[in-house]
Formats: structure tokens, C-alpha cells, sequence
């Protein structure tokens, strides 16, 4: 786009057809790596620098890789001498259960973006993380008495944001909450896919991997992508003091690390009784209107 010159994406794996109420990651859709096969060809793998992709896309309305897709993502990057980044903005400390998406799909990735948990989003910050291939090339081209791994930000290496790193860091370990967000991860696909089904008749479906989920809403017919999602989160913070995150018709969950059982459980009675209040509406507005 004019916005992104020299930039092609690959296609979303999400496939509703096939993947509908998967629990986890989905068995088929791997094969839409090998695209990067063609788009490769079609540039030569010289003019490729990198592929950049979150290890599962959050704020789109969270698809879950299906099983063995990264694995060949970067494989072909591999192969080709092309560099792997991934943005772990989202999935970056703990969101997975395990400290990063590298850890939890056991990959490597040659540079991680990362930022919300850095600090818990206490205070802004956020980092770039290099493996040493790439650190000690960029710092062997520098020239001498310049700044090697330079990163240009008016609040580059901010003192409070660095405080509130570290004390995050540590306070993910001493208060255990990888390891809760790990026990939390089946409890949510259990409290999601059982409050949800595919006999709702106002749901598509529903997504889950770590303590990360969605509810994908039907779209009524005579309403663009978002009305229904919208008007749940606004019934839903009104009458339920719940905030749930929308995408289109998409709700998405993404609880804290500390949260229980029981928090869970009321997360999705609550949903449920926003999505039965409200959606019933649409569906006899666009039936009247039809
Ligand atoms: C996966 C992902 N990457 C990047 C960003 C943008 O991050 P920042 O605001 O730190 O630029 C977001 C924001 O929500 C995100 O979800």
C-alpha cells in the first residue's frame, strides 16, 4: 500500500470452515506458510529483508497459528537467509504461559518486538530484542566512535520506564504468574467453548490458545462489521461492569495473570448475559427490516 511501500502480506490462516470451534491451535491452514515460498520467488530472496508476523494476531481478533505454521514460516526464512521477526507486543511475557511465544512454540526468532508486559503497562515502554547474529553485525558495521545499536527515541532508555521493567521482571517471578497464566489457559478454553458452541446461534466461532480467547459474534444481516460488538461491550460495561475488547463482532479476552477461577467463570456469565441481551435485538430489527 501507499502506506507500506514494498510490503506484502501473507493470508490470514483464520478459516472458519475448517477451524470453527477449535480448541487450541487448528490442525489444518500450516500449508499457508509455503505462500512465502512464491512471494519469495517472485521479489528473489535477496530483496526479502525479513518477515515480520505476531506469533498469534491479537487486536485482529486473536487467530491462533494452526499446529506446525510458524515452525514452517520460519524455516523458509531459514532457508532463504531472510530474518524472522516476531511482535510480541501481545504474547511477550507471559500471555502464553511461558515467558514469550518463542518459549511456548519452541522457534527461534532473530529479533522480538516487544512492550505491554515489559512493564505490566504501568508506565510506557518498549523493546527490541536481537539475537547476537544480527547485534554483532550491526554493531561490526558502525563506524568507530559511533553509537553501535543506535534507537533514536525522545524517550529512549527512560529511567522510570527501566524502574518499572525491572520491577516487573522480578515480580512476574516471585509472584508466579507465568505459572497462573498457564494454570489459568485450560480453565479459560473450558469456561469459553462451554459457555459457547456451535449451537449458538449468535456465535461463529469461538478461539483459544494461553490466556487469550475470542468470541466471534454472527454479523446480522443489514449491520456492518462491529454494531453488535460494540453494543455488547456498552451493555456489558453498563450493566455488568465488565469491559470486554471488540474487534468487528469479535469479542477478545486477555485477563490478567492473577485472575482466579471463579473470575473467570463470572467473565463469561457475564458475557453471556450481555450477548443473549443484546443480540436478540439485531436479529428482529434485520428480520423486520428484511
Ligand atoms: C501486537 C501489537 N504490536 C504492536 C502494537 C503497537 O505497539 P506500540 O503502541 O507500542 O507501538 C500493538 C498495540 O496494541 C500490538 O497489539
Amino acid at each position: 500500500s501507499a502506506l507500506m511501500p514494498r510490503v506484502d502480506h501473507m493470508r490470514s490462516t483464520l478459516n472458519m470452515q475448517e477451524q470453527a470451534f477449535t480448541r487450541g491451535q487448528p490442525e489444518t491452514g500450516a500449508n499457508l506458510a509455503d505462500e512465502l515460498e512464491d512471494l519469495v520467488a517472485l521479489h528473489g530472496p535477496q530483496n526479502v529483508a525479513a518477515v515480520i508476523m505476531e506469533p498469534v494476531a491479537g487486536s485482529a481478533g486473536v487467530f491462533v497459528p494452526p499446529k506446525g505454521y510458524l515452525e514452517r514460516v520460519k524455516a523458509i526464512c531459514e532457508k532463504h537467509g531472510i530474518l524472522f521477526i516476531l511482535d510480541e507486543v501481545i504474547t511477550g511475557f507471559g500471555r502464553l504461559g511461558k515467558p514469550f511465544a518463542v518459549d511456548y512454540f519452541d522457534i527461534n526468532a532473530d529479533i522480538i518486538t516487544t512492550a505491554k508486559g515489559l512493564t505490566g503497562a504501568v508506565v510506557p515502554a518498549g523493546a527490541v530484542i536481537a539475537s547476537e547474529a544480527v547485534y554483532d553485525s550491526i554493531v561490526s558495521a558502525a563506524p568507530d566512535e559511533a553509537i553501535e545499536f543506535f534507537h533514536g527515541y525522545t524517550y529512549s532508555c527512560h529511567p522510570v520506564s527501566a524502574a518499572a521493567g525491572i520491577a516487573m521482571i522480578q515480580y512476574y517471578h516471585e509472584a508466579g504468574l507465568y505459572d497462573n497464566a498457564r494454570a489459568m489457559a485450560p480453565v479459560l478454553e473450558d469456561a469459553l467453548h462451554g459457555s459457547f458452541d456451535a449451537s449458538n446461534p449468535y456465535v461463529v466461532d469461538v478461539r483459544n490458545i494461553g490466556l487469550m480467547g475470542a468470541i466471534q459474534m454472527r454479523t446480522p444481516p443489514g449491520y456492518g462489521p462491529g454494531a453488535l460488538g460494540h453494543a455488547v461491550m456498552g451493555h456489558a460495561w453498563h450493566n455488568e461492569d465488565l469491559y470486554v475488547r471488540f474487534t468487528g463482532d469479535t469479542l477478545a479476552f486477555s485477563p490478567a495473570f492473577l485472575v482466579s477461577e471463579e473470575e473467570i467463570g463470572l467473565i463469561m456469565e457475564r458475557v453471556k448475559r450481555s450477548i443473549d441481551a443484546v443480540a436478540p435485538k439485531f436479529y428482529a430489527k434485520s428480520q423486520g427490516s428484511a
